[in-house]
């Protein structure tokens, strides 16, 4: 549901906000320094193994997900990381089929010849040159990726991740999965058009703003209770209501993710991440206090993707790192409240590419995007929570019932589970 605020007002939302966050809850200043104090012990720790070329974001083999063989450690840093690399979730030759595909679907169908295309304005200032994220959603390798058997034992692990029950009921079903129709990046050798500055998608004031559910996430910081704040905890995530933008996901997802279409690895125009997933319980706690302006949320503006700028979050920023080399058929995943960023300039040789698929399992909030997203892939429309731009109208090769298998077709919402 989306959050029901007039923005021409914006300025005294987040004063009486704020006003009433500090009132209510815990000594925000002490919380805040108590949270700092750790999270910044975290974050060194973070930049120390990146500094000397050690691992920091963990990595785990899709066969260990299948045989059960992910030990609890391992479990413990996903969570404290906040991210995953899963090699070989797919073999790497149907990954490279797939990226040759999507190649020959965009160009058959001329995606590159209409002018002002796919221009992501709500992210980044691109100028000219050719798109390098395409607003595509129905390709058939997109749809073959969506309902593959290996993505959902994938998704199954990552979401069992979460505490999914609360008060004794199902926030969600880790098991059934819904499809999130997301696009797909074809970047360029030598680009430099497509860097994205630290960020995050799910929703910026409304964080601040929805006291039914944001509020409810964030209820240990607010109360004090930093220690107790758990970014695996699912109770609330289900709730929040988001201010309706393309630069907002509407869709509960426990983690978002990619899968590499093409090797890329750091310097080749790829991802970072800040790999820690208590940073944006930090920055919940930032924009309350004392050197923030009253009608600021450092910066944060509606309907926008949530900046962790040096101005404010420079503590976070030093723990900014690049994501290791990726092969054809590996995924990452990151939770929705970790930082990431995409790199400014592309200096590889090869094209990096990937399909964003991330993880989206079934709750009532979900369900109820599906509704909206069965008829834009039976149309051939932009999926709903992106502009509607409908470039894939009037495709050929376009992916449709016929192309879905059973599972497909559940996670569509086209048939029942
Ligand atoms: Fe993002």
């Amino acid at each position: 549901m989306p959050l029901p605020i007039n923005l021409d007002d914006i300025s005294n939302l987040i004063r009486s906000a704020k006003t009433d966050l500090k009132q209510r809850g815990g000594d925000y200043k002490a919380t805040f320094d108590a949270m700092s104090a750790s999270l910044q012990q975290e974050i060194q720790e973070i930049a120390a193994l990146r500094d000397r070329g050690a691992s920091v974001m963990p990595e785990i083999r899709f066969q260990d997900i299948v045989a059960g063989n992910i030990s609890q450690a391992q479990q413990h840093l996903i969570r404290k990381r906040g991210c995953a690399v899963i090699r070989n979730t797919f073999p790497q030759a149907l990954a490279e089929a797939w990226n040759q595909r999507i190649g020959d679907y965009v160009a058959e169908n001329g995606y590159y010849d209409t002018p002002d295309k796919g221009l992501d304005k709500y992210f980044s200032s691109l100028q000219t040159g050719k798109p390098q994220i395409l607003s595509v959603y129905w390709s058939k390798p997109q749809m073959e990726a969506r309902q593959h058997e290996n993505m959902a034992q994938t998704r199954r692990f990552l979401n069992r991740l979460w505490t999914h029950e609360h008060g004794g009921q199902a926030v969600f079903d880790p098991d059934r999965e819904c499809t999130y129709a997301d696009r797909t990046r074809r970047r360029e050798p030598g680009d430099n058009s497509l860097g994205l500055k630290p960020h995050m998608d799910g929703g910026s004031v409304e964080r601040w703003l929805d006291t039914e559910g944001f509020h409810q996430v964030y209820r240990h910081l607010i109360s004090g209770n930093w220690e107790a704040y758990d970014p695996f905890d699912a109770a609330y995530r289900t709730e929040t209501r988001e201010i309706p933008s393309p630069a907002v996901c509407s869709m509960f997802r426990t983690f978002q993710g990619w899968t590499a279409l093409t090797p890329q690895g750091p310097n080749d125009g790829t991802l970072q991440l800040i790999p820690s997933s208590r940073v944006m319980g930090w920055m919940f706690l930032r924009a309350l206090q004392d050197d923030v302006p009253a009608d600021s949320l450092c910066d944060a503006i509606p309907a926008r993707a949530l900046l962790c700028s040096p101005r404010w979050h420079q503590l976070a920023l030093d723990g900014l790192t690049s994501i290791p080399h990726m092969q054809p058929g590996d995924t990452i995943w990151w939770h929705p409240d970790v930082i990431h960023a995409v790199e400014d300039r592309h200096q590889g040789q090869g094209y990096s590419n990937v399909m964003y698929i991330g993880a989206a399992p079934w709750c009532q909030k979900n369900a109820d995007y599906l509704k909206k997203q069965a008829p834009a892939f039976l149309g051939g429309e932009s999926a709903p929570d992106f502009a509607p731009e409908n470039y894939e109208l009037a495709y050929h090769d376009r992916a449709g019932v016929a192309d879905l298998t059973q599972l497909g077709k559940q996670q569509m919402g086209l048939e029942p589970w």
